[in-house]
Formats: C-alpha cells, sequence, structure tokens
C-alpha cells in the first residue's frame, strides 16, 4: 500500500511550498492541504504566470489530478470564490478535480471582525494576523460551536448561522466593535456577508465528500498521495513561538488529524526551507537583520507577503531553528529555495548557535520568546555571481555548493532539491 508524503514549511512560513508542490505534482494521484487557510498565500509561476493560492491547492493546474481541501482546513466562502473565479480566467475548472471534506469548517465573516477586534485590544502585543478569522474560527471548532462545510446542505443552516453569527455580535459588542461599519475587503458587513451567503449555492456544485474515506480508500487503491503544508514549523500552534503562532498544527502530526490517517501511513516527509529567513506579523526572530542586509534579503527576494501585501522580516538561516523543525517533523529530505537571492553577497552569515543570558546553546528555550536568543554566526564566503540559469547541480558554483553541504552536515538530512528562481523550470534535482 502507498503511503502519504507530506510537504510543509520549515520556517515561518512563505519558504516556497506551492511552488515545489506544483513542481512534484506529476508524481502524485492526489494532492491534499490538511489544515490553515486563507491565511496561506502559495504562489506558483510557470509560462510567464503567476497565480497565488490561498486554499485551494497547488496541485489544481495539473487537470488530471485530484486536489482535496481536507477537513484540518478552514474555508472563507468568499475567498474560496474568488479563487475560483481567478482560476476560470486561466481557464482552469476546478469543480473537475477539486473536492473538499464536509468536516471542513467554516470562517463566517464576524469570525474576521473577531480577529480585528482580538488583535486591536492586544495593541502592541498583537500577534501581526493575517486578519482571515482564523484564530476565531479554529476557536469555534475546538469549543464545538463551528459550522462545517457539510452543514451547508442542511435546510436549517440559516437558523444556525444566524445563532453563532448573533453570539460573535455579542462578543463584538463588548470590545465596543461596530461591526456594522467595519471593512472587510472593502465592503462594509452587510455587503461582505450577502456576498459570502450567495456561494453557498456555488459550492454545493463541488463534490464534497467524506475525505477521511476517501483518501483511505485511494491508499488501499494504490493512488499515490502528497499533503501540502501550510505556514511553517515556527508558527505551529504547539511548537512555534508562541502566542506568536497561527491556530493549527502545521507539523507533520497535523496530517493524520487533517486527512485521517493514521500515523503509520505517512510516507516521505519533504521539508522546504528557504536559504534564509523571513518572518511576517510579529515575534521573536533571533537571526532577523535591521539594515542593508536585511533590506537587500527583503529587495531581492521580493519578500512581500503573498496574502497580505506586507514587507517580510528578513535575517540569515538559523540552524538550530532548523533542526528543530526537522526533528517535530521526521524530515527525511529537504528542499532549499530562493538560494538565488543571495547571489549579490560576497559572504553569508549562517547562525550556528544562539547567546542566551550569556551561554552558548543549540536549542530553543521556553522563554523564548522574550527576544533573549542573541544568534552566534559562522561567516561562509558565497559565490557572488547569478545562478539563476543554471540547470544541473554540477554547474554550482563551489562556493554554493559548499553552503549546501556545509547546511547538510549539520541538520543531517540531504537536501534532494535546490531551488533557483521562482519559475517551475527553476528546479533543480539532486541526484543523491
Ligand atoms: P509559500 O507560502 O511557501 O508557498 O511561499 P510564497 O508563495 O508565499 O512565497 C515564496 C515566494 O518566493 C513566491 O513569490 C515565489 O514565487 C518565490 N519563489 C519560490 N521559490 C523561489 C526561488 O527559488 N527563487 C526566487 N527568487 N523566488 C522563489
Ligand atoms: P503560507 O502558507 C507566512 C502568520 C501571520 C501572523 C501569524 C498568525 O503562505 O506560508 P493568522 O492569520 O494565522 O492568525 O496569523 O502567522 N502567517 C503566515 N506567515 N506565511 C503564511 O502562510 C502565514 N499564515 C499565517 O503573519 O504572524
Ligand atoms: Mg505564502
Amino acid at each position: 500500500m502507498k503511503k502519504v508524503d507530506v510537504l510543509l514549511g520549515l520556517q515561518w512560513g512563505d519558504e516556497g511550498k506551492g511552488k515545489i508542490v506544483d513542481v512534484l505534482t506529476p508524481d502524485y494521484d492526489i494532492i491534499a492541504r490538511f489544515q490553515g487557510g486563507p491565511n496561506a498565500g502559495h504562489t506558483l509561476e510557470f509560462n510567464g504566470i503567476k497565480h497565488v493560492l490561498h486554499t485551494i491547492p497547488s496541485g489544481i493546474f495539473h487537470e488530471k489530478k485530484i486536489n482535496i481541501i481536507g477537513n484540518g482546513v478552514l474555508i472563507d466562502l468568499f475567498i474560496f470564490q474568488r479563487e475560483i473565479d481567478k482560476l476560470i480566467e486561466r481557464e482552469v475548472d476546478a469543480t473537475k478535480n477539486l473536492k473538499i471534506s464536509k468536516k471542513a469548517h467554516l470562517i463566517l465573516p464576524t469570525h474576521r471582525l473577531l480577529d480585528a477586534a482580538y488583535e486591536a485590544a492586544k495593541g502592541k502585543d498583537k500577534i501581526g494576523s493575517t486578519l482571515k478569522g482564523i484564530g476565531p474560527a479554529y476557536t469555534d471548532r475546538t469549543a464545538r460551536n463551528g459550522l462545517r462545510i457539510g452543514d451547508l446542505l442542511h435546510p436549517q443552516f440559516m437558523q444556525k448561522y444566524n445563532q453563532l453569527k448573533n453570539q460573535h455580535i455579542e462578543i463584538l459588542k463588548f470590545h465596543n466593535f461596530d461591526y456594522q461599519t467595519q471593512q472587510i475587503e472593502k465592503l462594509i458587513f452587510a455587503d461582505y456577508e450577502a456576498k459570502w451567503l450567495a456561494v453557498i449555492e456555488n459550492i454545493k456544485k463541488f463534490d464534497l465528500i467524506d475525505s477521511e474515506y476517501y483518501i483511505n480508500q485511494a491508499l488501499k487503491d494504490n493512488k499515490s498521495i502528497l499533503a501540502e503544508g501550510a505556514q511553517g514549523t515556527l508558527l505551529d500552534i504547539d511548537f512555534g513561538s508562541y502566542p506568536f503562532v497561527t491556530s493549527s498544527n502545521t507539523i507533520t502530526a497535523g496530517v493524520c488529524t487533517g486527512l485521517g490517517v493514521s500515523p503509520d501511513k505517512i510516507g516521505k516527509v519533504i521539508g522546504v526551507f528557504k536559504a534564509y529567513c523571513t518572518r511576517v506579523g510579529s515575534g521573536p526572530f533571533p537571526t532577523e537583520l535591521i539594515n542593508s542586509d536585511g533590506e537587500r534579503l527583503r529587495t531581492d527576494g521580493y519578500e512581500f507577503g503573498s496574502t497580505t501585501g506586507r514587507p517580510r522580516r528578513c535575517g540569515w538561516l538559523d540552524i538550530p531553528a532548523l533542526q528543530y523543525a526537522i526533528m517535530l517533523n521526521g524530515v527525511t529530505e529537504l528542499v532549499i529555495t530562493k538560494i538565488d537571492v543571495l547571489n549579490s553577497f560576497e559572504n553569508i552569515n549562517v547562525c550556528l548557535q544562539y547567546d542566551y543570558n550569556g551561554t552558548q546553546i543549540d536549542y530553543i528555550p521556553f522563554d523564548s520568546e522574550e527576544n533573549l536568543l542573541k544568534p552566534v554566526y559562522t561567516e561562509i564566503k558565497a559565490w557572488n555571481s547569478n545562478i539563476n540559469q543554471i540547470s544541473t547541480y554540477n554547474h554550482f558554483p563551489e562556493n554554493l555548493k559548499a553552503y549546501i553541504q556545509f547546511i547538510e552536515k549539520h541538520v543531517n538530512v540531504p537536501i534532494s532539491i535546490v531551488s533557483n528562481g521562482a519559475d517551475r523550470t527553476q528546479t533543480i534535482f539532486r541526484s543523491m
């Protein structure tokens, strides 16, 4: 029987997961998202077009492949419809190859307002949420108040909807949050809500499934499945820099609960990381560069959020954090992305340890969110040349190969793919 391979991010998100899933899709029958929601922005580039996906798996451009939105994912009907419409502009009819779990939870319009109200109440301590309603919708799931895709088929859906909406309005009133005048997606609440509700009929055109049965049957039928992670390991609700995290388990364990597969069915775990680090939103970032090197990474890497457009914070590669992520996920192979963004540097730094109150450590302590970790760097001579057009590993400059080997030596997991540009074709498979 085949197993479910997993591809996920090892840093704070935006590692280039979408691009790599798209590249690997020809090897699989099914691509499935298992957690997160429209806080994700996964960018795919091919044939001169750039496309950003939020809820829909990154295998959608391969028309013969099945894409599944699993039970662990949150769906905002408005954003989902917009994604579907953008795909139609690219002549992709997702009704043909996209299936949605009936157990996936809904993000209601009022969840988005609650997200905004909670962030406003936190003031300077805000998480820096994407404000897509992720925290409040997962909260309702855990509190057993949530509404799911399958509920849309229920004759009393509107009654359930209004009940939950009214509960939310009471909370918003408590926060003195005037929901009627607040804008969502540049619309006042009533207009946004009307658009959200109007999508219900459209979603019924999709194959709404019991995805846990579908996926387990597919495995029995020897179909190959790739689970696509969103966000990154350092944003995991349990193991990220809490409270500056997202509200789901972004790690391999999340595949079991987010798709309904047992742990023994997990196959390869492909961990994606950037050749440096970025973070969007608040929270500790030991190797952050608030200087011209950080600016250069942001400019050369075009580091602006795919979902919110916010500038991403940039810094050097953090090996203890990478080792931590590899440990939590059981990573079996690595993908390094955006290596080309370092082209213009003469030297690059890599953090191998932290200085923590005067002691050198190589783990992440409990109170890491208090910005107590100072990076201890090793300087590496860079390649200082344009490598974007190189298509075989052997043709890489020696210093670049040395950088890759240096990382492998420290994390003890092979790097099997190197991404040297945003386009699908700029992907180098390394024969191990
Ligand atoms: P994801 O959320 O992990 O899918 O990543 P995002 O799409 O949010 O951010 C990654 C960004 O880097 C996107 O704009 C990609 O098009 C781009 N990208 C991916 N791989 C590479 C690469 O190897 N080099 C460069 N220069 N850009 C890349
Ligand atoms: P992809 O899948 C980068 C960050 C937000 C914020 C924190 C909590 O594209 O890698 P939330 O909206 O979940 O309440 O925000 O998590 N965040 C991401 N950062 N990439 C993402 O997804 C992210 N999804 C959430 O910026 O700091
Ligand atoms: Mg992203």
